[in-house]
């Protein structure tokens, strides 16, 4: 294999079509931020939204803002865009809540279109908070409900025509290898189980047809490849053949019919607004439409394009430079079934990481062991991976990672 050099990458970077989009991103001096698979970086026009948000429709418009300014209806007019990014109709998407809340009102809402049945296939492995969730769920249904939780290579054969509904995570946390989401939906379906995604890493960062895949539910965050913001709304897809007929359980007034008629009792709207509870965290919304307006902007096929060769490029390059110091990927090899990380393993992994970061490399660690490098291709550069490895390469070589205070842990890794 041909020796690739810097030069090489300072010219797939003049050549990338994507290059124009990373001045649309705040990114400090110095830093390669490779950890847009957890928080992505702040769209310089989001400041300018944030000032008008708070100091013009808030502090001027009062709550007149919630009809002129469209607040009421952001978690709506935001689901009609962000829907072209995964294959969704205008009408089948909302954005509101958490991922973790929004997984539990589809689930929930899946289940009892499925009253006969009780099993719910999960992938132990998967973020955790999807299990916890699910737990809460499974727990305050009783009634017989179990998770069966199955590992990628077991998760067809776990589908069986006890289940009720798989829920299963597009792009996995840790080691970004992608699941089949046609296949697996259309063997759900073939046993009558319903289909809910979570696409928390695949949004934004590769494209993605829920509709052309048959989904039935899905939820996603925004503030990863979105780049919504810390804790921006997350996405919440339900298929429009489901329209009317699910029920989701925080019936609160804004899944209502006619949310200001303020009757006394539940009465749930028909379309997708069922899934919304209550009021909405406005600025939130505001920001996370900046985020999603350059995504639009975007085409995807060419952002799956620069990831699968950044990350196939950042894998050669620390297999040749970092080889002898104990380091194994944990990504698959392969770039068609990888997402926009890598996940390499190394016993040290944690002080590693915060040796990168006092570097100016941003990456994270998830335990045990696991060093993440997620590269956005809408602001990270090529140059960007050849730099981060020179730099992992001199933090291996000169053992800067044994200094006793990168071992104490911080509360978010
Ligand atoms: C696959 C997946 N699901 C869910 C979440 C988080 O959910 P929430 O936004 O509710 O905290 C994450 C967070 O990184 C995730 O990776």
């Amino acid at each position: 294999m041909a020796i690739t050099t810097r030069t090489d990458l300072e010219r797939l970077d003049r050549e990338d079509p994507l290059a124009a989009f990373r001045d649309e991103f705040f990114l400090p001096d110095g830093i390669i931020y490779l950890d847009g698979n957890s928080l992505g970086a702040m769209p310089r026009e989001a400041a300018q939204r944030a000032r008008q948000v708070v100091e013009k429709e808030w502090a001027i418009g009062l709550i007149g803002s919630m009809n002129t300014a469209g607040w009421y209806a952001l978690p709506v007019t935001l689901g009609r865009k962000i829907a072209a990014l995964v294959g969704a109709k205008p009408n089948e998407v909302v954005l509101t809540d958490s991922t973790g809340i929004n997984l539990y009102k589809v689930l929930a809402a899946a289940l009892q279109m499925q009253p006969e049945r009780r099993v719910i296939v999960m992938e132990g492995s998967n973020f955790p908070t999807n299990n916890y969730m699910v737990q809460g769920l499974v727990a305050q249904l009783g009634d017989g409900y179990t998770i069966r939780f199955a590992e990628a290579d077991e998760i067809m054969a776990a589908i069986d025509e006890d289940v009720a509904a798989i829920c299963i995570t597009h792009v996995h946390y840790k080691t970004g290898n992608i699941l089949d989401m046609a296949a697996i939906t259309e063997r759900a379906h073939s046993v009558g189980a319903a289909a809910v995604w979570d696409l928390c890493h695949s949004a934004g960062a590769m494209p993605v047809d829920l509709n052309g895949c048959n989904v039935d539910f899905a939820v996603a965050c925004t503030y990863k490849y979105l780049n919504g913001g810390p804790g921006s709304p997350a996405l919440l897809f339900a298929a429009e053949r489901h329209h009317g007929e699910y029920l989701q359980p925080l019936t609160g007034w804004f899944g209502h019919a006619e949310p200001f008629a303020f009757e006394r009792d539940y009465r749930p709207a028909h379309d997708v607004r069922q899934m919304l509870s209550g009021t909405q965290p406005v600025v939130s919304l505001s920001l996370a439409e900046i985020g999603i307006d350059i995504m639009l902007r975007a085409d995807l096929q060419a952002i799956r394009e620069k990831s699968m060769r950044m990350t196939d490029l950042f894998i050669e390059l620390v297999e040749q430079r970092c080889g002898d110091h104990n380091i194994a990927l944990l990504s698959p090899r392969q770039a068609e079934r990888r997402g926009s990380q890598v996940s390499l393993y190394h016993e040290e992994g944690y002080p590693i990481v915060r040796a990168m970061h006092d570097r100016g490399v941003i990456c994270d660690y998830r335990a045990p062991g696991n060093m993440r490098f997620g590269f956005a291709p809408l602001y990270i550069r090529y140059v960007d991976v050849w730099d981060a490895v020179d730099r992992l390469q001199d933090v291996l070589q000169t053992g800067a990672w044994k200094k006793p205070e990168y071992r104490e842990r911080a509360a978010v890794t």
